[in-house]
């Protein structure tokens, strides 16, 4: 099928994102909207539109408004997803040659930031659980080590950056990790880029957001976690640690000089979505009905896996021998499309629209999946071997300056990558450039190789 036709049909149940399911649950005024003349709609910064960076007009009133309603001191919105907004975010943080202390289950666009900013990654492990494969939450108590193991590398830290809730949903309690890292007279930015519906607070026992935590910077992918359109996005500011001039200028460094203005409306009306009452009640319902579906489903026996995301359902897989990406392709034959693929889990993401058939067709493709894979035992992951903080043995404008080699991933040892092995989604890095690759290392990577058989390769380049 060629493109135009996949855009126009739809005849799958869409548990991926963006999370407005195929235009079902976009904002009204964006559905108005998109009802006009094709294409009446499409305009770049003019006079009385403005732009992100532009003083006057009708963004700059949006964002002031947003801001306000969210009670922080600034927002800009992004027409180039979560991705461009970090990157801005963190080159408005650090200077080149100053260090960023990130997990290592950070998103990939953080790592690029560091390549083109001249930043330095150091990169701390997180818990990992081995039942399922996944990068787990931290508490206080291991961030406390980190810092501690972080001063033996003398380097010039600049901001740190979280990732909360994760892909899968699972929330740490960031307030306790942003005092700490106040405590140490740093900043700290949030990658809430699932997380932007934890703005409504619709119900005390889901997590907040950063915002309420005093984060510096976080970063709403509001395609991810709010109904806007795909590469909507916002960065939210507050307090005095970073300098908006700082962001300001890291986000003319990397915004299109024509911003669509479509995109930028639909960054205020997902906002809007998700502080007036209407769209938190819309909110409410839906997280009401993915409750008695995710019931319905453990009922059932369905093998899920508990998530801070009410919205999100994890398959556990695994559990039963099964890849999740092996199982993917079975519900995407009987037309039930996931978001995560990953090898111990399937992710499914419900969004903002209603799914109320689903979960007998879940139940029976599920029961299919199982009767023709036969009884068997559940796999366990082997924790990466990630040391507890980790710098690029080379920094990284060297590497990527560097002549290489394809080399097979087993005669690697001792190499130095010039590349990043990252399956995508979830976008996380196995391996950044400039890194070393250990006997350990090669080790996990060919294991890993096995798990995401079309996503990891035989081969690395590395520096000659
Ligand atoms: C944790 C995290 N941060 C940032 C991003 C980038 O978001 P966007 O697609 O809006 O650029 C992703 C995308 O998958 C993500 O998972």
């Amino acid at each position: 099928m060629g493109l135009f036709d996949l855009l126009s049909a739809n005849r799958s149940e869409n548990l991926f994102l963006p999370a407005h399911g195929r235009g079902n649950a976009l904002p009204k005024k964006i559905k108005n909207l998109l009802k006009l003349r094709p294409g009446i709609w499409d305009l770049p910064e003019l006079f009385e539109i403005g732009g992100p960076l532009i003083r006057e007009g009708a963004i700059a009133e949006s964002q002031k408004s947003s801001a306000y309603e969210v009670g922080v001191d600034r927002c800009w919105y992004g027409v180039n997803g979560a991705t461009g907004l970090l990157q801005s975010a963190l080159l408005a943080l650090a200077r080149p040659g100053q260090a960023v202390l990130m997990p290592r289950n950070i998103h990939k666009s953080c790592i690029h930031a560091c390549l083109f900013g001249g930043l330095v990654p150091l990169l701390f492990d997180v818990p990992y659980l081995s039942d399922r494969g996944h990068a787990s939450v931290f508490d206080k108590k291991w961030l406390q080590s980190v810092f501690k193991k972080v001063k033996e590398f003398e380097e010039d830290i600049a901001a740190v950056v979280l990732v909360n809730p994760t892909y899968q949903g699972y929330s740490a309690d960031i307030e306790s990790l942003i005092k700490e890292i106040h405590s140490h007279c740093l900043p700290v930015l949030v990658d809430e880029a699932h997380g932007a519906q934890l703005i409504s607070q619709v119900s005390p026992d889901l997590p907040k957001s950063a915002i309420s935590f005093g984060a510096d910077l976080v970063v709403h992918s509001l395609h991810k976690s709010a109904p806007g359109l795909v590469q909507s996005a916002v960065l939210w500011s507050q307090g005095d640690k970073v300098d908006p001039f700082n962001i300001e200028r890291s986000i003319e460094l990397l915004q299109t000089s024509s911003p669509s203005s479509l995109l930028l409306a639909s960054c205020e009306s997902s906002i809007k979505e998700l502080i007036e009452s209407k769209g938190i009640k819309k909110l409410k319902s839906r997280i009401e009905e993915a409750k008695l579906l995710k019931d319905f489903l453990i009922n059932k026996k369905v093998p899920l896996l508990k998530t801070s995301d009410p919205l999100r359902i994890i398959l556990h897989t695994s559990k039963f021998g099964l890849s999740g990406i092996e199982v993917d392709k079975r519900f995407i034959k009987k037309r039930i499309i996931g978001e995560l693929a990953e090898p111990g889990t399937l992710t499914f993401c419900l969004g903002l629209s209603s799914h109320k058939r689903l979960g007998k067709r879940f139940v029976r493709t599920w029961n299919e999946i199982l009767t023709s894979s036969g009884e068997q035992k559940a796999c366990f992951f082997k924790r990466p071997p990630f040391s507890i903080v980790t710098r690029p043995l080379k920094p990284f404008t060297y590497s990527w300056g560097s002549n290489f080699e394809k080399v097979k991933l087993q005669d690697a040892i001792g190499r130095i990558s010039v590349e990043m092995v990252c399956p995508y989604p979830p976008g996380i890095p196995l391996l950044i450039p400039g890194e070393i690759l250990d006997e350990a290392r090669v080790e996990w990577l060919i294991e890993q190789k096995c798990f995401w058989p079309e996503q990891i390769s035989d081969f690395v380049r590395v520096i000659c």
